[in-house]
């Protein structure tokens, strides 16, 4: 029975058409953030907030919110402003992750680092203006959602991006530089709270707003570790393997840099097997979902498929 679910699930998976319906989600997304920062006194910080926020990216992770809410039976309009708001919020950790103090990159998403163009006085504030903005957001836009998922959404959210999540993970990765007996724990610690936090809270809010129940919850915060940490491994190998073209940041930073890296503990291929695994252990929590996860399934796949 199970496995035969799984077998239809997994055929219309490869039927459907993930290109249309990134370009769809994509296209909805792009409108409301065009929307959600106007440009006011004093005009600088509202473009740099800007300049980040609508400079394209994959939108993966308001995608991810819009995706489990819609599969639990919510709305777009419910997870729209939470979406967003993640968005504004992997873009401050884009901002900060490439100032000179961390990363010091001059090219995201195919343009000048925030800070290249604004200076690293207004770099740093757009990303504390996104971040603020962020919450303000979720708090004043969300409609059609009873007050305590909202407040929720709001708790999950802050404690994924802080010490506790993204933040911490930051902080090991920067102390893992030019480190060479770096664990395998410590290299999890770091994925798993630098990009998994912020991902498995956006599966989770868009889960809440759409009221899961727990075993619900459980089941897609699993989902999305898993795909969380298969995420960093691949964007771990492509900073080798692509080139500055197709990535839009510069390629090869990683090891010049002397990062703490899948490739660099397991090999490249060791690592594309690892993340494949997780994608597959991802996708057998969608399972007793049925067809209504295919989309959550093809985003899962999307993550070691991609080129970018
Ligand atoms: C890059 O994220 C930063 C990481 C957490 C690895 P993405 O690869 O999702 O970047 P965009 O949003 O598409 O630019
Ligand atoms: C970024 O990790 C994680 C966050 C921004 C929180 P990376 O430093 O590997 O991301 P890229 O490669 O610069 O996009
Ligand atoms: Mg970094
Ligand atoms: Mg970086
Ligand atoms: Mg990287």
């Amino acid at each position: 029975m199970t496995s035969s679910v799984g077998h239809d699930q997994e055929q219309a998976t490869r039927r459907f058409d993930l290109a249309r319906y990134l370009e769809a989600r994509q296209a909805q997304v792009e409108a409301a953030l065009e929307q959600s920062v106007t440009v006011t006194y004093p005009e600088t910080i509202y473009e740099s907030m800007r300049y980040s926020l609508l400079a394209g990216g994959k939108r993966l992770r308001p995608i991810l919110c819009l995706a489990t809410c819609e599969l639990l039976g919510g709305t777009l309009e419910m997870a729209m402003p939470t979406a967003c708001a993640l968005e504004m919020i992997h873009t401050m950790s884009l901002i900060h992750d490439d100032l000179p103090a961390m990363d010091n990159d001059d090219y995201r998403r195919g343009k000048l680092t925030n800070h290249k163009v604004y200076g690293e006085d207004i770099a740093i504030l757009a990303g504390d203006g996104l971040l603020t903005y962020a919450f303000e957001f979720i708090a004043t836009r969300t409609q059609q959602v009873p007050a305590e998922r909202v407040l929720q959404v709001i708790a999950m959210v802050s404690r994924a991006v802080g010490a506790a999540g993204l933040v911490g993970g930051q902080v090991v990765d920067l102390e893992s530089e030019g480190q060479s007996d770096v664990s395998l724990e410590t290299l999890n610690f770091i994925h798993r709270h630098k990009t998994g936090a912020l991902l498995e809270a956006c599966v989770l809010s868009g889960a809440v707003l759409a009221g899961a129940t727990d075993a619900e919850r459980q089941r897609l915060s699993r989902y999305a570790q898993n795909i969380g940490l298969a995420f960093q491994i691949i964007d771990d190998v492509l900073d080798i393997t692509a080139t500055q073209e197709e990535l839009g940041k510069t390629a090869g930073k990683d090891i010049q840099a002397q990062k703490a890296t899948y490739p660099s503990f397991w090999g490249i291929e060791e690592s594309k097997r690892q993340a494949s695994q997780l994608v597959a252990d991802a996708k057998a929590e969608l399972a007793p979902f049925g067809e209504a996860a295919v989309p959550l399934m093809a985003l899962a796949d999307y993550i070691t498929a991609r080129t970018h």
